[in-house]
Formats: structure tokens, sequence, C-alpha cells
């Protein structure tokens, strides 16, 4: 049996958003976002659940250095987003809809370089307690 385990930190960020498509109608956006593309935008209070999984390091006894991850999530991530308007104040939803789907791939494309190529990264974003989204969608 492998020594693969996986380690999870979890953290916590506030966002406004506007889902909106610049190439639709207003009529069309609200028809397709509903109350997710009203003008005067809106907020959530994001969960973000980080996974990394590899072999534990026989020197340290760890798989990641929790502290690491955390402090990464912090610098790459939070610092961005955190009390952000996501479509105003964020370069990455410049030009892409702020949806939980795009939000949970930037979030995986921020961390990836920082975190060692042996170890695979999994993100899970929850937007409500009820709606969350994963990337990627492949468990190893
Ligand atoms: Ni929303």
């Amino acid at each position: 049996m492998s020594n693969k385990v996986a380690v999870y930190r979890k953290e916590h960020f506030n966002a406004a958003h506007r889902l909106y498509n610049s190439q639709w109608s207003d009529e069309q956006n609200a028809a397709v976002f509903g109350k997710c593309s009203l003008p005067n935008y809106h907020g959530h209070n994001y969960e973000v659940e980080v996974r990394v999984t590899g072999e534990i390091d026989e020197a340290t006894g760890f798989v990641m250095d929790m502290k690491k991850l955390s402090d990464l999530l912090q610098e790459k991530v939070l610092v961005k987003f955190d009390h952000k308007n996501l479509n105003l104040d964020t370069e990455e939803f410049r030009s892409l809809n702020p949806t939980a789907e795009n939000i949970v791939i930037v979030i995986y494309n921020l961390l990836r370089p920082h975190i060692e190529t042996s170890l695979d990264l999994f993100i899970r974003l929850y937007e409500t307690p009820r709606n969350f989204v994963e990337y990627p969608v492949f468990i190893k």
C-alpha cells in the first residue's frame, strides 16, 4: 500500500460579483443569470477547500507543510479576492465571467505553480453551503 495521503486546507473569502455576458442584451443576461446578473452586484461568502495529495516525505513526515499551504492560499488567492468586487477589482475576471466554475479554475491556476509537481492539487469552492464546484474533475 502506498503512503499517499490527502491534506486539506480550508479558507474563506467574501467577494462581490455580477454574472454577465457582454455579448448579450440585458434581457438575455437576466433570463440566463437571474438575480446573479443584477447590475449593482451582490456578494457571496465563499469557502475554498484545497486538497493536496502525495507520498509522505520521509524526512518531515508531511505530504506538504500545512503552514506553507495556508500561506500560499493567503498570498496567492485571498489577498486578491477577499473583500473585492471580482468583476471590477481583479485582472482575472475583467473579461471572464466570475461563475463558481471559472473562479475554481482561476484559483487552481494561481496555486499550481507554487506546489511541487510530484503533488496533486484539487480545489473545491463553495459559493453557498449548497452550491459548490470542484476542479479538476479527475481525482487521483
Ligand atoms: Ni452570485
